[in-house]
C-alpha cells in the first residue's frame, strides 16, 4: 500500500477499506507514515468526510494502537461519562458517586484541564492527599471494593489519537466530525466500559458553537458507540454560560459537595447530573423510565449515600475524606474580591470561555500541559443569564492569590457580562436528548 494513493483516493471522494485504515493508523503510530502525509489525509477527510464503516474502522484502529482496558475482573455493569468540555464543568464529581451509590460501577479514566476548560483530575486533587496515580491492580480492586475509582489517563490509551490530535491541532483539521468522533470514541472504547453517556456542550464556551453542529456530533458519537457494541446515549446541553456557580478547582469541588448534600436542587448542575444519571441507569437496565431513574437517584442524594460514596472514593485514593463533610478543609485563596455591576438591568450574556480564561489567569488553569495550577483560586458567580441586577450589586466573587491578580481579573470579569434593559429569557439548559 502507498500512502500517496490513499490520500488521492480520499481527496477524490473515495472510500478507504478496513485494511487501508488499519495500515495507515499503524504506520502513523509507528512513525513510518510521516506527519506531512497524515496531515494531507486529515484535510482530505475533513473535506470529503467518511461513512459510518470508515469511522468505526478508524476508531477501532486507534483503540488497537495501544492498551485496551479489560474491565472483566470488575463485577457488574461498568458505566462511563464523557463531556466535550466546558467551563465550570464539575459534573463527574457529582454524577460518578451518585450512580455508584445506585450500584453502577465507575472505573473512570479522566484528564487534566487545559486552556479555559478544567479537568476532573485537577479538581479531585483539591482534596489534600488525593492521588489518581493508581496501578491497574489498585484501580480494579478499588472499583470492586468501593464501586468507584478515578485514575489519570495512561499514556498508552489510544496513543494514535494523541499523536493525531497534536497534528490536527496545528493543521486546521480539528473540526471534522469523523476525526472528532473517532478521537473521542477511541478513548472511551479503550477504557472498556459497557454503558457510555455523552454530554455534548453547545455554545460560546464549548467546542461546538451551534446547535446544528452539536446535534451532528452527538448523533455521530452515539451511532458509532452503538455500532461498536456499547450502550450509548447523549445529551446536548447549554454552554452559553458557565455550568453552575463556580469556576476553579476547589471552588468547583465545594459546589459539587453542596449539590450532593441536596442544595440547589433546581440548578443546572443538578439537572444535568439527574439527566445523565437517568440515561445511565436506563441504558444499564436499572430503571425502565425517567421517573423511576429519577426516584432512584434522588434517594441516593437525599439519604446521603451519594456524598458518602464520594468520601469513600477520596479516602480510598489517599485523600482527606473529612473535607467531603467539612469543605473548609479544602484549599482557600488568601484574597477575595467582589465584582460589582456597572449597570441596572438583566444579565443578557456571560461569555463562558472568557470566564474560564479569567480563572486560568488567576492561576486556576494551564496554558501549557506542564504548568502548575493553584487549586484555591477562581470565580464564584452570583448572577446568571436572565437574572435581574442593580448597579453596584456583586456579579461575582473572585478568589485570588494576591490583590494585584484579583484587581486584574476583576476588570476582565466585568467584561464577560453583558446587560439588557428589558427582561431576558433564560435559555433552556438541556437542548436535546439522543
Ligand atoms: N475532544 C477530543 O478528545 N478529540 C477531538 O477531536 C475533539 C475534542
Amino acid at each position: 500500500m502507498k500512502m500517496t494513493d490513499l490520500i488521492a483516493q480520499k481527496r477524490d471522494g473515495g472510500v478507504l477499506s478496513t485494511e487501508e485504515i488499519q495500515w495507515m493508523i499503524q504506520g502513523f503510530t509507528e512513525g513510518s507514515i510521516p506527519d506531512y502525509q497524515m496531515s494531507a489525509m486529515c484535510m482530505a477527510i475533513l473535506l470529503k468526510g467518511m461513512d459510518d464503516r470508515e469511522v468505526l474502522d478508524l476508531t477501532t484502529a486507534m483503540v488497537n494502537s495501544g492498551e485496551v482496558l479489560d474491565l472483566s475482573p470488575i463485577e457488574g455493569i461498568k458505566a462511563d461519562k464523557h463531556s466535550t468540555g466546558g467551563v465550570g464543568d464539575k459534573t463527574s464529581l457529582v454524577l460518578c458517586p451518585m450512580v455508584a451509590a445506585c450500584g453502577l460501577k465507575i472505573a473512570k479514566m479522566s484528564g487534566r484541564g487545559l486552556g479555559h476548560t478544567g479537568g476532573t483530575i485537577d479538581k479531585l486533587e483539591s482534596f489534600p492527599g488525593f492521588s489518581t496515580e493508581l496501578t491497574e491492580e489498585q484501580f480494579f480492586e478499588n472499583v470492586n471494593r468501593h464501586g468507584i475509582a478515578i485514575m489519570g489517563q495512561t499514556a498508552d490509551l489510544a496513543p494514535a489519537d494523541k499523536k493525531l490530535y497534536a497534528l490536527r491541532d496545528v493543521t486546521g483539521t480539528v473540526p471534522s466530525i469523523p476525526l472528532i468522533v473517532s478521537s473521542i470514541m477511541s478513548k472511551k472504547l479503550a477504557s472498556g466500559s459497557d454503558v457510555i453517556v455523552l454530554d455534548v456542550k453547545c455554545g460560546d464556551g464549548a467546542f461546538m458553537k451551534t446547535l446544528e453542529g452539536a446535534e451532528e456530533l452527538a448523533d455521530n458519537l452515539t451511532r458509532i458507540g452503538r455500532l461498536a457494541g456499547k450502550k450509548c446515549a447523549a445529551l446536548i446541553t447549554d454552554m452559553d454560560q458557565p455550568l453552575g456557580w463556580t469556576v476553579g478547582n476547589a471552588l468547583e469541588v465545594k459546589e459539587a459537595l453542596a449539590v450532593l448534600r441536596g442544595e440547589d436542587p433546581e440548578g443546572d448542575l443538578m439537572l444535568l447530573c439527574m439527566s445523565l444519571g437517568s440515561l445511565l441507569l436506563m441504558e444499564a437496565g436499572y430503571a425502565d423510565s425517567y421517573g423511576e431513574a429519577d426516584a432512584i437517584l434522588r434517594e441516593a442524594v437525599e439519604s446521603g449515600r451519594a456524598l458518602d460514596k464520594l468520601a469513600e472514593l477520596v479516602k480510598a485514593q489517599g485523600g482527606d475524606e473529612r473535607a467531603v463533610y467539612d469543605p473548609e478543609l479544602l484549599p482557600r485563596a488568601p484574597v477575595t474580591c467582589e465584582v460589582p455591576s456597572t449597570e441596572t438591568g438583566y444579565v443578557s450574556r456571560i461569555h463562558a470561555e472568557a470566564v474560564g480564561l479569567v480563572s486560568m489567569g488567576l492561576g486556576g488553569g494551564r496554558a501549557k500541559k506542564e504548568d502548575p495550577i493553584d487549586p484555591a483560586v477562581g470565580v464564584v458567580l452570583h448572577k446568571k443569564l436572565g437574572d435581574a441586577v442593580t448597579k453596584g450589586e456583586s456579579l461575582a466573587t473572585l478568589h485570588a492569590a494576591s490583590e494585584d491578580s484579583a484587581a486584574e481579573a476583576a476588570e476582565k470579569l466585568r467584561q464577560c457580562f453583558e446587560f439588557s434593559a428589558v427582561p431576558v429569557e433564560k435559555p433552556p439548559f438541556i437542548k436535546k436528548i439522543l
